[in-house]
């Protein structure tokens, strides 16, 4: 198959498919470390989806009040609603200070205190002294382009550091050879031609699948094209049922503003102009993390007190705050305000819906970044030569619920994490073992079915209805019916795969092509998540499950796993990581999670 196909051989010490801010992060520690790097990604790397991070990165800085990294741990493992991995989130919350200082050395222009220290504002969920205290300020911020100003500083040192850059070249599989990754497979969209990258280590930063969904604030580009190659590689994906709403997407366009705007004072209200958050929250009220504020405003829209002519949004005020901090500290979605609702922020609320956001689910790995599955029952599994970062991983550090702006911190923290381990196992320049002669079959067969796909499903069609059945069955509130039904449906969707037809079979800038590789690798994200879903009969954090509304810790405080062979979904389960990483830290027992 290989032999009509124009394929090029690439050899690295180390390939990161993926230039988002885990991806770029992974690729310059690499790079740095003296590793012969190559960074693979479909889009030019400052448009990467880490772009639209808006509101900030979480460190306990302490530059706005009192803080300290374990009251960080408290509140993410309360955020986790308890699913977290608390080892992880150890790691993640005691390395982020020294991450976010490193990131103010690469160049990125954080928003500065009047005596010169980095900005941190509010989010939800982060409160001092494990939860007892008022709001923590924990969030850096660059104002409200995070993402932007970091992704600009990581691709600058990833150069500095003479790392390759394979811009506009689509991932198409991993090379697997007896359960381990030797590579991966990817088409230069530009001129049609196949590249085979041998490595080492392969790092998968390519994102979260939130284009699954028919209204999220992710890209056109987040379908998750690491998830896809990891089911096919026969691996698992892990916690895929948790899928984040994020309380403020503006309604009917889906653009995300930031949780930034009720940091900075901004407050929700329903058709009677109550603040209704007072009830549900009473605490953090407009604070309290992203399930908690999404529901309730769920909850309002459907007891009939949403706004507008149909009564299905809500109001987002900010028009109460001094205009010139809006013009300092949230100047990006003032202006996306006025594109995407035509509103003037200081003077009308901006109508808003929750809207899909973030994948807590994904490739299960340690705090290395190393991928790892359940195998003759041992449960933490390393599969050799194969890491995940970022939104594609699922540490977990997240569990069942993110807190806003952990996100940032989850990519650098583990980026870094990957490159060092990578670097501690790897030699600049170690001969690679020779490929076996078929090794980029696999990938160009599946490339060449798609590419001459002629059925009467068009993609678009069939990713319509993978969207509205994700949209409809899998939604902030849940029940065993509508999940049931979300599962006959998804499967029927995934049949439709079959019928795919597609009208261009040029090589060369196809975007009809690529947009199919996307939806495959897409549709069996979405058909795991639904019956990921539909097998937790329990509540927790994002997944809220009307005819089981509580936590079960007895039965439920575990991970789902996840494989999707030959159109088949088998599920298991993992233990959470009760341990922590050292002694300094005890284990966060669970309680009640009230904001
Ligand atoms: O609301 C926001 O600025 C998004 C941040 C995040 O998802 O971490």
């Amino acid at each position: 198959m290989a032999d009509a196909y124009k394929v090029i051989d690439h050899a690295y010490d180390a390939v990161v498919v993926g230039a988002g801010g885990s991806g770029l992060r992974a690729t310059m520690g690499l790079a740095e470390q003296g590793l012969k790097t190559a960074c693979i990604t479909k889009v030019f790397p400052t448009r990467s989806h880490t772009v639209a991070a808006q509101g900030g990165i979480a460190a306990a800085l302490g530059n706005m009040g009192p803080d300290h990294w374990t009251w960080h741990m408290y509140d993410t493992v309360k955020g986790s609603d308890w699913l977290g991995d608390q080892d992880a989130i150890e790691y993640l919350c005691r390395e982020a200070p020294a991450a976010v200082y490193e990131l103010e050395h690469y160049g990125v222009p954080f928003s500065r205190t009047p005596d010169g220290r980095i900005y941190q504002r509010a989010f939800g969920g982060m409160t001092q002294n494990m939860g007892e205290g008022p709001p923590a300020q924990r969030t850096c911020a660059a104002a409200d382009r995070t993402g932007h100003a970091m992704l600009h500083a990581l691709y600058q040192q990833s150069l500095k550091h003479d790392a390759d850059f394979f811009i506009e070249y689509f991932a198409i599989d991993l090379i697997m050879v007896n359960g381990e990754c030797r590579g991966v497979v990817a088409l230069c969209m530009e001129d049609g031609s196949i590249h085979r990258f041998r490595a080492h280590a392969v790092v998968l930063a390519t994102g979260g699948y939130g284009r699954a969904y028919f209204s999220a604030t992710s890209a056109h580009t987040s379908t998750g094209d690491g998830g896809g190659m990891v089911l096919r590689a026969g691996l698992p994906l892990q916690d895929m049922e948790f899928v984040q709403f994020h309380p403020t997407g503006i309604y009917g366009a889906g653009v995300l503003i930031t949780e930034g705007a009720r940091g900075e004072g901004g407050y929700l209200t329903n058709s009677a102009g109550e603040r209704f958050m007072e009830r549900y929250a009473p605490s953090a009220k407009d604070l309290a993390s992203r399930d908690v504020v999404s529901r309730s405003m769920a909850q309002e829209i459907r007891e009939g007190r949403g706004v507008g002519k149909e009564g299905d949004h809500i109001y987002l005020h900010l028009d109460h705050i001094d205009p010139k901090i809006l013009a300092e500290r949230l100047p990006g979605i003032s202006e996306t305000a006025r594109i995407f609702a035509g509103v003037d922020v200081t003077r009308q609320p901006i109508p808003v819906v929750p809207t899909v956001h973030y994948n807590m689910g994904g490739i299960p790995t340690n705090y290395w970044g190393e991928v790892v599955t359940l195998k003759d029952g041992d449960p933490d599994t390393v599969v050799p030569g194969l890491y995940a970062v970022g939104e594609a991983a699922c540490v977990s550090v997240h569990g069942a619920n993110r807190l806003g702006s952990n996100s940032l911190i989850d990519l650098v923290v583990f980026g870094r994490a990957a490159a060092k381990r990578i670097g501690a196992t790897v030699a600049p320049m170690t001969p690679l073992p020779p490929l076996p002669k078929d090794a980029a079959d696999f990938a160009i067969a599946r490339l060449d079915a798609l590419r001459h796909a002629k059925g009467g499903s068009p993609t678009a069609q069939v990713r319509l209805a993978m969207q509205k059945t994700m949209q409809a069955n899998c939604g902030v509130f849940r029940t065993t019916e509508v999940l049931d039904e979300g599962c006959r449906k998804i499967d029927a969707v995934y049949q439709q795969m079959a019928d795919i037809g597609i009208s261009d079979r040029s090589l060369v800038f196809n975007t009809d092509l690529i947009e199919a590789l996307e939806l495959d690798n897409m549709i069996g994200q979405a058909v795991v998540t639904m019956h990921s879903a539909a097998n937790r009969k329990e509540s927790r954090g994002a997944h809220m499950h009307e005819d089981h509304p509580h936590r079960d810790d007895e039965n439920w405080m575990k991970h789902t796993v996840a494989w999707f062979r030959d159109g088949r979904v088998t599920l298991d389960y993992r233990p959470v990581h009760t341990r922590t990483l050292t002694d300094e830290v005890a284990y966060i027992k669970p309680k009640a999670r009230v904001y």
